[in-house]
């Protein structure tokens, strides 16, 4: 070692042995946000993390003062010592209100009683939370109609006469916006402000705009977009749109509030003396269909000081459209991940682009405009290629295109800005005449993909590429529609269908921290909830198209309403927030009570919905997929009710349950030939199954007939994507991962495997998507993927919450030899990662601090760091040996266990 290195291992800060706030893990409402949050009692949590295994804290103690220098009398909380293993708080200090900023800290003390150092401060601001607080007007350009002219642009010059301290801009435009300060995009979020039933809530974005404001003059400008706000018919009547709404007038509501250096606050508000200009660039940007963007109507520094306004009209005063102005508290959608093209194929009038894979955002083009200026370049996305090469839509809308008109300069880019949708394929329409040189290359297109901007908290993988193809295509398929609210597919319909929120929502939350996005989430639910029939909650939210008639089953169907009482209860577990359960429950019991009118009195629902939607066999009679969302909803009730301390009403809804699953039973159960449900199919089969619907006696017939029916059609499923998770979560329960092995290793339709053989990158709507016309990109089906994630053997185990118990439980099956999990959960860490060779599996398992870890090992060979397991010894709670497998419970920390299979 020379002195240098001498000197850096002297400079390294000494490691914190015993528990310590992990830096960076403070939290807000669930989410980083140091701007608007939404309330004054927000909920505060950390991560811990230890040197030391079996470590969990004790108590904590958290500090909140209104600066970060307040340390030794914090002015606004100090909650003293409070005894508690949980991670998570609600801020209980002074009155916050509108504005109030906050700096707090939070230290722990572990097992031995022992404190750990102060966390870093973290720091959050609460947002504008009453009406009065909005001093600004909306305003409108009634100039403004698709066809005549452009998306109107507003415009505010002010004069700054101070050196700025602190600016927040406080801003909405209807449909979407985009603001700039003097020429510059406020910050790096886009397509704000998201879907929202738009008389219930209103949500509003913040941005610390303290950077772009200089003394002398300034100016903000908003370029408003349609969004789902206002999807009439497109310019042209050529463009695709999902459905046509009389057009609603734009509109835009901004505030700034600005504080000098010397402590003087002012504030510039949205009203009449705003200008307005409908000459801008932007002839449409319509929300389905495309943008048409004339880059000769550019009009150069339109949001920069000194720009003569003599062609702008002035804004005028208009209504709000009714619901409450809200701070989000889901993080912001934002351009995500950047990829560039891999191959361009040129043609006579043509050009291809080809991203690779399949994902939902919008793209980037540059542009040698030099001698092009005036022409129109048409861009036409496409998920597939037909026979000849040519772009197809037809899974996805026709037509979607944007068009361009070249400015003539010699650098341009083109870069849709108010929409964006799936895609894997760009076709270029442009002329490449003999006078024209320029050939574009590959790298002058890139796609950047777009979505809500939750954290990725997962790495999965396992020796099998197949089950990684799998794990990957369903995770993209996640991606592209997590948007405001969760979509069915990012192009052709963009709109919230519920079922997949609670089918599909393990994946969701394992793949990403939904905690903060799951409650606005469920405020659109509540939003959504019908306003004319009581209780009702209807397949979409927010439900822009309210299906009726001959339609109806497709608003009215309990698999998707169950939603509003399943995803909350599923967050609820996955991240202890119990505000989700107490702010919805109205929403929930209300919607509890729809459906026990809808039964009648009886233990089963009707004939009436969807059925087991996108099913291969669609001999399953919809009552039976009815009933089976109808008992989701009574033991999901159950256990909300139970979490509540409603003891006699959780009581309640356990006897409904218990009705419901004899009353599918006696409806369904037919002993003729061998003992099945319904007609015989999987579905019927599995969810009774899954329900529990099953007397004891039966229970290995019923699942032999359904085993049955796979092994039949050559291990494949027919089922849809209602009881897709009851079959497999079946299986997995019947310790048959054997079937499950078979079932995802098949390469042929029906099954995951088949998609990624076909070259897929993303999670088909259909099971035969090519040949169907279905889309390429929905996650509806996605629930297997838990299946592959949990093959590793990480689980929270069942009754648990916030991951406080978690399951390492290493699936051994078919030729993996190697799984592994790391999953971020609300505590810290959590990992599995075995492998095998031959008979000897090596089975590395981290445990969060706080957690306990329960370890099932299919051997009583089993050793821990190369020696015999002991209880009370090096994090070993208890260990026993139980029917051929060891089961070792261990606190928190990294455990090496190896055991010998044979
Ligand atoms: C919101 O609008 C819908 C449909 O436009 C209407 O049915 C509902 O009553 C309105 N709700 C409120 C709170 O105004
Ligand atoms: C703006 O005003 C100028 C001067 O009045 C006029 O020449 C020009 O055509 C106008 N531009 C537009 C786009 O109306
Ligand atoms: C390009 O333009 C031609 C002629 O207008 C049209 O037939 C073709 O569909 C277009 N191709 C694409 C990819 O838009
Ligand atoms: C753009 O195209 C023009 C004419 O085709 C050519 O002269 C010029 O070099 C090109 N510029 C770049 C940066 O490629
Ligand atoms: C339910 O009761 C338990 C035990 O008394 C308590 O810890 C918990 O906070 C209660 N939950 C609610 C939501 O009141
Ligand atoms: C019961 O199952 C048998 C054998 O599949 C079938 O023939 C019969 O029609 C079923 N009965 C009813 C009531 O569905
Ligand atoms: C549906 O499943 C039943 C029971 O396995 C079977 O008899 C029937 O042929 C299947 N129907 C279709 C369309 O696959
Ligand atoms: C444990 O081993 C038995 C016998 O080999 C097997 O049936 C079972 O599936 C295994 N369980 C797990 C969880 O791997």
């Amino acid at each position: 070692m020379n002195l240098l290195q001498v000197l850096q291992v002297l400079t390294v800060p000494a490691l914190v042995l015993g528990i310590n706030v992990q830096s960076g893990s403070l939290r807000v409402d669930g989410t980083i946000k140091s701007l608007a949050v939404d309330s004054t009692n927000p909920r505060l949590s950390w991560r811990l993390e230890s040197q030391s295994r079996g470590d969990s804290q004790i108590a904590f103690q958290v500090q909140a003062a209104g600066t970060d220098s307040l340390w030794t009398l914090p002015n606004l909380w100090d909650s003293g010592r409070i005894p508690s293993s949980d991670p998570f708080v609600r801020y209980n200090g002074r009155g916050l209100k509108s504005r109030s900023a906050v700096f707090w800290r939070v230290r722990v003390w572990d097992v031995n009683n022992k404190p750990s150092q102060w966390s870093q401060a973290s720091t959050f601001e609460v947002a504008l939370l009453q009406p009065s607080d909005w001093k600004a007007s909306w305003i409108t350009n009634p100039d403004f109609a698709t066809g005549k002219n452009s998306l109107p642009l507003f415009a505010k010059d002010f004069n700054v006469g101070c050196v700025v301290s602190k600016a927040r801009l406080y801003l909405l435009g209807l449909g979407v916006h985009a603001p700039e300060i003097n020429g510059q995009a406020v910050d790096d979020t886009v397509l704000a402000p998201g879907y929202s039933t738009f008389n219930r809530t209103l949500w509003y974005s913040t941005y610390d705009v303290a950077r772009l404001l200089k003394p002398g003059n300034n100016v903000i400008g908003v370029q408003i977009g349609k969004g789902i706000y206002d999807s009439d018919k497109p310019l042209g009547g050529k463009r695709y749109t999902k459905f046509a709404i009389p057009s609603q007038p734009l509109k835009l509501i901004a505030q700034l509030e600005y504080m000098c250096l010397l402590g003087t606050s002012h504030t510039i508000i949205s009203d009449d003396s705003w200008a307005s200009s409908t000459d801008g660039p932007y002839l449409e940007a319509h929300w389905y269909g495309g943008e048409e963007y004339n880059a000769l109507k550019e009009i150069k520094d339109w949001s920069n000081p000194g720009k003569s306004r003599q062609n702008w009209t002035t804004a005028k005063l208009t209504t709000s459209p009714g619901g409450a102005l809200t701070a989000p508290r889901a993080p912001q959608i934002k351009r995500c991940e950047t990829i560039t093209a891999v191959s361009v194929k040129p043609g006579p009038d043509y050009l291809l682009f080809d991203f690779g894979v399949n994902n939902a955002g919008t793209f980037n083009f540059k542009i040698n405009g030099t001698g092009l200026a005036g022409r129109r370049v048409t861009f036409w996305p496409a998920e597939r290629l037909k026979s000849n090469g040519y772009i197809d839509q037809s899974t996805m809308g026709t037509n979607i295109f944007h068009a361009y008109t070249i400015k003539g300069a010699e650098s341009e880019v083109y870069s849709p800005k108010f929409i964006y949708h799936g895609m894997q394929y760009l076709g270029i329409n442009l002329t490449l005449g003999s006078d024209i040189i320029w050939a574009p290359k590959a790298s002058d297109m890139s796609m950047t993909v777009i979505r809500a901007s939750n954290e990725q908290v997962l790495e999965a993988s396992t020796s099998d590429k197949l089950f990684n193809g799998i794990h990957s295509n369903i995770d993209r398929s996640i991606k592209s529609n997590m948007h405001s609210v969760l979509t069915d597919c990012p192009h052709r319909e963009k709109l919230g269908w519920l079922e997949q929120d609670h089918l599909v929502f393990d994946p969701v939350a394992m793949g990403y921290d939904i905690e903060a996005y799951g409650l606005d989430f469920m405020r659109t639910i509540a939003d959504a909830q019908a306003p004319d029939i009581p209780g009702l909650i209807p397949t979409t939210a927010p439900e822009y198209v309210v299906f009726s008639g001959q339609y109806l089953m497709y608003r009215d169907d309990p698999n998707w309403g169950v939603a509003a009482i399943r995803f909350p209860l599923l967050h609820y577990e996955y991240y202890g927030d119990i505000t989700i359960l107490t702010m919805r429950y109205n929403v929930m019991s209300q919607y509890m009570d729809y459906l026990q009118q809808q039964a009648g009195g009886k233990p089963y629902m009707p004939d009436s919905g969807l059925g087991d939607w996108l099913t291969l066999n669609n001999t399953t009679p919809k009552g039976a997929t009815a009933t089976f969302a109808y008992h989701q909803a009574a033991s999901g009730m159950a256990a909300v009710e139970k979490y509540l301390n409603h003891t006699a009403k959780a009581a309640e809804y356990q006897a409904l349950a218990g009705s419901i699953r004899e009353g599918y039973h006696s409806r369904y159960f037919n002993e003729t030939g061998s003992p099945h449900y319904c007609v015989n199919t999987q579905a019927c089969n599995a969810m009774a199954l899954d329900i529990g619907a099953v007397p004891v006696e039966s229970e290995e017939a019923v699942l032999f007939a359904l085993i049955d029916s796979l092994e039949e059609q050559g291990w494949h499923w027919d089922v849809g994507e209602i009881s897709l998770p009851s079959l497999i979560r079946v299986l997995k329960g019947a310790n048959r991962n054997d079937i499950l092995y078979e079932l995802f290793s098949q390469t042929t339709v029906p099954s995951y495997g088949s998609q990624v053989v076909y070259g897929s990158t993303s999670l088909w709507e259909h099971w035969d998507a090519p040949t169907t016309g279905g889309s390429y990109n929905h996650f509806m089906f996605g629930y297997g993927d838990i299946w592959i994630v949990e093959l590793s053997g990480l689980s929270q185990s069942s009754g648990s919450v916030a991951w406080k118990q978690i399951d390492y439980k290493p699936v051994v099956v078919g030729d993996l030899t190697q799984a592994k999990t790391s999953y971020r959960t609300p505590r810290g860490r959590a990992s599995a990662e075995w492998s095998r060779t031959g008979s000897s599996l090596e089975y590395n398992v981290e445990v969060p601090v706080g957690s306990i870890g329960t370890v099932t090992l299919n051997s009583t060979l089993v050793t821990l760091d190369g020696g015999k397991i002991k209880a009370g010894m090096n994090g070993v709670t208890s260990t026993k040996e139980n029917e051929g497998q060891t089961v070792i419970k261990v606190g928190s920390g990294m455990y090496k266990f190896h055991a010998n299979l044979a």
